[in-house]
């Protein structure tokens, strides 16, 4: 990895793919100079990470309340899963407490492609993970590059999508779990969600993105389901151009955006213990179609 920049005493490295590690700073004592530097980091790179970090939810909190206004966890097969006093914290783990429980959302398995609410009408702009217990094997997290999908597409295929819409499933969550509260529906058509522009233009950088979501019940607005089907097959094809895989250590601490990549899990072992504490930043309005 070649450092790109030293800015604000931090060193910006990218990771080769999608995405770079920042060095050179203490996330619970971040200075606004640094914070600057982050961001400006941040929309180039979508995915931050940070190494070796011990950070309370507080610090955590403080620390993600620098890109906004936080958002609540959403509701996963599990419920909203969140540490006691902290309902803007949201648990991903597959621990259980003395009762049964799951303390956390998305268990063991695997978590398909997904941008985080993206059935909402403001998705967040952001998320970030911090690795609190992980396992000695799988549980990667892999973050691809949206704007490098959209990069990949031939010129006709985006000339054919960039009036379309897709209606982002609101029914499951990226583990395949029925979100509580809600009932069950493989009718995309049908199934509840929201339009969003196919092809969307980041607020801040302008740069475009291919805005997918998840592949589950996706549906584009206006065509014929098979139509829709094929479509999207062809676009979800162009989604791993770019990808980068975090395999976690303790104290990680990954930050992306929500607007311009996607992100999965592999699977780990049931026994093994893996407890994440993720918080998100509220959506500053509606993804915006790309002008081309
Ligand atoms: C998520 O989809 O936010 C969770 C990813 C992970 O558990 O690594």
């Amino acid at each position: 990895m070649a450092l790109l920049e030293r800015r604000a005493s931090i060193d910006v490295v990218p990771t080769g793919t999608l995405g770079a590690e920042i060095r050179g700073v203490d996330l619970a004592r971040v200075t606004p100079a640094q914070i600057d530097a982050i961001k400006d980091a941040w929309y180039r790179h979508d995915v931050l990470i940070f190494r070796g970090q011990r950070l309370s939810d507080d610090q955590l909190l403080a620390f993600s309340r620098h890109f906004g206004t936080l958002d609540p966890p959403p509701n996963q097969g599990a419920g909203r899963k969140s540490p006691p006093g902290y309902p803007e914290v949201y648990v991903v783990s597959n621990v259980r407490d003395a009762q049964g429980e799951p303390i956390g959302a998305l268990g063991d398995g695997e978590a398909a492609w997904h941008t985080d609410m993206s059935y909402a009408p403001a998705p967040p702009d952001a998320s970030m993970l911090y690795a609190l217990e992980i396992p000695s094997e799988g549980g990667d997290t892999c973050f691809c590059s949206m704007k490098a999908a959209l990069n990949a597409l031939p010129p006709a295929l985006l000339e054919r999508i960039r009036q379309l819409d897709i209606k982002h499933d609101g029914t499951y969550d990226s583990g395949g779990n029925l979100r509580k509260g809600l009932a069950a529906s493989d009718n995309p058509r049908t199934s509840v969600g929201t339009p969003h522009p196919i092809a969307i233009a980041h607020p801040v950088s302008g740069e475009r993105a291919l805005y997918l979501g998840r592949r589950r019940n996706a549906y584009i607005m206006g065509l014929e389901l098979d139509e829709s089907e094929r479509l999207l097959d062809e676009l979800w094809s162009a989604v791993e151009s770019v990808v980068y895989r975090h395999r976690w250590a303790v104290g990680d601490l990954v930050l992306w955006d929500n607007r311009t990549t996607m992100h999965r899990r592999d699977a780990f072992d049931p026994n093994a213990r893996r407890i994440m504490h993720r918080t998100q930043i509220k959506g500053s309005g509606a993804p915006q179609r790309a002008a081309f």
